[in-house]
C-alpha cells in the first residue's frame, strides 16, 4: 500500500507565502504583501527567540491579513475562514489549522479601551510582530498609507482622539490619522507580549 507522505512544514510556509502574495500584492492601505513578509520574517526571529513552534508562527503570520475586519464590516470570522479553506486544501494537520485561525481571530486592535484575549505564545509573537511593524518609520508611513486608502483627514484640530471601549466604536470612528497615534500606535509599545520584544522596544 503507498501512502502519501506528508508536506515538510518550509513547503507549507512557501506554498502560502505565495498564495498571499498573489492576493495581496497590490493593497493599497498598507496591508500588503511586503508587510506580511516582514511580519513573517520577524514571528520566525521572536518565535525562535521563544521557543515558539514556528510552523505555526509562520503560517499564522503570513495569513494574518488575508481578510481583515475592518474591511469587511467588522465581520472577524471571515479572516480565519479564508485561512482556514486554505489550510486544509493544502492538507495541514487540523490541530495546526485550528491553533492558527484562533490567533487570526484574535491578534487585531479592536479599540485601546477593548479587553485583549489570551494569547498562547504563538499568537503573543505573532501580535508582537504586527505591531513592531506598526510602530517606527514604517508604521508612520504605514498609518498615512491607510489614511490616504480610506480618505481620512491628516489632521482636525476640532477632533480629539478617543479611547475606544467597543470594536464597534472602534470600526465606526472615522478619526483622523494623527488621532490614531494617539487611539493605537503610541500605546503599542507598552503593550509588546515577549521577553524578546521587550528588549527590542524598552
Ligand atoms: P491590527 O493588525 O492590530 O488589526 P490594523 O490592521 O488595525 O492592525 O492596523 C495596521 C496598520 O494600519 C496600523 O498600524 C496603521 O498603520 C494602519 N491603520 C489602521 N487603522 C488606522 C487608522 N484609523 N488611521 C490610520 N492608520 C490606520
Ligand atoms: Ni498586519
Amino acid at each position: 500500500m503507498t501512502q502519501t507522505k506528508p508536506t515538510p512544514p518550509s513547503a507549507l510556509t512557501e506554498r502560502t507565502a505565495d498564495h498571499v502574495k498573489t492576493k495581496l500584492s497590490s493593497e493599497g492601505s498598507g496591508h500588503d504583501w511586503w508587510h506580511t513578509y516582514r511580519v513573517w520574517k520577524m514571528a520566525q526571529r521572536i518565535g525562535q527567540g521563544e521557543g515558539a513552534d514556528l510552523l505555526v508562527a509562520e503560517l499564522t503570520a503570513l495569513l494574518h491579513d488575508i481578510a481583515d475586519w475592518k474591511a469587511h464590516g467588522g465581520d472577524s470570522t471571515v479572516g480565519p475562514q479564508s485561512a482556514r479553506g486554505w489550510l486544509v486544501s493544502l492538507g495541514v494537520d487540523q490541530i495546526v489549522v485550528e491553533h492558527v485561525c484562533q490567533i487570526i481571530a484574535d491578534i487585531s486592535f479592536k479599540g485601546a479601551g477593548v479587553e485583549q484575549p489570551v494569547l498562547s505564545l504563538e499568537g503573543q509573537v505573532v501580535q508582537d510582530a504586527d505591531r513592531l511593524d506598526a510602530i517606527g518609520a514604517i508604521g508612520i508611513a504605514r498609518a498615512f498609507a491607510y489614511g490616504g486608502a480610506k480618505g481620512r483627514l491628516i489632521h482636525d484640530p476640532e477632533l480629539k482622539p478617543t479611547e475606544h471601549r467597543t470594536a464597534e466604536d472602534y470600526l465606526k470612528s472615522g478619526g483622523t490619522t494623527i488621532n490614531h497615534f494617539y487611539e493605537k500606535l503610541l500605546l503599542l509599545k507598552d503593550r509588546m507580549n515577549t521577553v524578546f520584544m521587550l528588549g527590542v522596544v524598552c
